[in-house]
């Protein structure tokens, strides 16, 4: 079911990789709800192909751009904008990828060469895609910025390894950022920690399948799909939330709130 929240709005959206991609299901449903989008994501990515199919069901230009290069991010802008014809309302950072966890390299022996680049493509990619909006003065007033994160942030996830250190510098970045944005520009910034979600870069976590389970048996309402994850983002996008700015969301059925679940206690439980 469409509402039209953003007929007439006009948005980017980076990392949709594959139909699993939480990125591709934002795409869908903000182009399902009236907006105008431009796709991005790596070069390597782009020629993987599946992206192309994508922009053409949705009538979107995909714009090729490495989110740790200032410059494919210049260029991204000015043609994105270059495309619309304007500025732009909304953007989602979907972006992640650690060298370590995909080398299954524990966390007390981090390499710190994978390290800067985890650090670089999933959180300071962030203040790079912010820079470049700000710069060029890219953003329509009451527009709206979202970098998708884990509650790993807060909480140990054995498993998780630098990523989590990522994600915990992804959402002060939303913060810091957030306030200059809001104050000069009326543009809004947030995080939403998304549920455990079988996608590519899910699946790279080490005991993924155990993860999904545990927090859709932990959660009162179980997992948020990456469906329910682009419904929330639509609504983040939306003029119906113009005064939230600078928050780390919830979305993931109540598993951050949750201490005890006897739901998940009994299998725990000796006879
Ligand atoms: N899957 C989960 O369990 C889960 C849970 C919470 C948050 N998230 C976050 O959601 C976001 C999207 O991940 P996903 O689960 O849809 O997986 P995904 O693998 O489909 O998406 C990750 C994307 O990051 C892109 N990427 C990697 N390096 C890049 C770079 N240098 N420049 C530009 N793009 C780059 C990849 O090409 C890919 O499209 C990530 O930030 C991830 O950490 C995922």
């Amino acid at each position: 079911m469409s509402y039209n929240l953003l007929k007439g709005k006009r948005g980017i959206i980076f990392g949709a990789l594959n139909s699993a991609s939480i990125a591709w299901k934002v795409a869908e449903r903000a182009v399902a709800e009236g907006a105008e989008i431009v796709l991005t994501n790596t070069p390597i990515s782009l020629r993987m192909g599946e992206l192309n199919d994508l922009a053409e069901r949705l009538n979107a230009p995909v714009i090729a751009a490495d989110a740790t290069s200032v410059e494919d991010l210049e260029n991204l802008i000015d043609k994105a904008m270059e495309h619309f014809g304007g500025k732009i309302d909304f953007v989602l950072h979907s972006v992640g990828m650690s060298p370590n966890v995909r080398k299954n390299i524990p966390y007390p022996e981090l390499n710190y060469t994978f390290l800067d680049k985890t650090l670089d493509i999933s959180a300071i990619s962030f203040h790079k895609v912010m820079q470049v909006l700000y710069n060029k003065q890219a953003m329509n007033e009451w527009g709206s910025i979202v970098a998708l994160t884990y509650l790993a942030a807060q909480r140990t996830f054995i498993g998780y390894g630098d990523m989590a250190d990522a994600k915990a510098l992804l959402e002060s970045i939303a913060r810091s950022f957030g306030a200059i944005f809001g104050k000069e520009h009326k543009v809004r910034v947030n995080t939403i920690s998304q549920s455990p979600t079988p996608t590519t870069a899910g699946k790279g976590i080490a005991g993924m399948e155990s993860m999904l389970n545990f927090a859709n048996a932990m959660s009162p309402l179980g997992n948020a799909s990456a469906d329910e994850c682009a419904d929330y983002c639509v609504t983040l996008f939306s003029d119906l939330t113009r005064k939230v700015t600078m928050q780390n969301l919830y979305h993931d059925g109540g598993f951050s709130s949750m201490g005890l679940n006897p739901d998940v206690f009994t299998y725990l439980t000796k006879e």
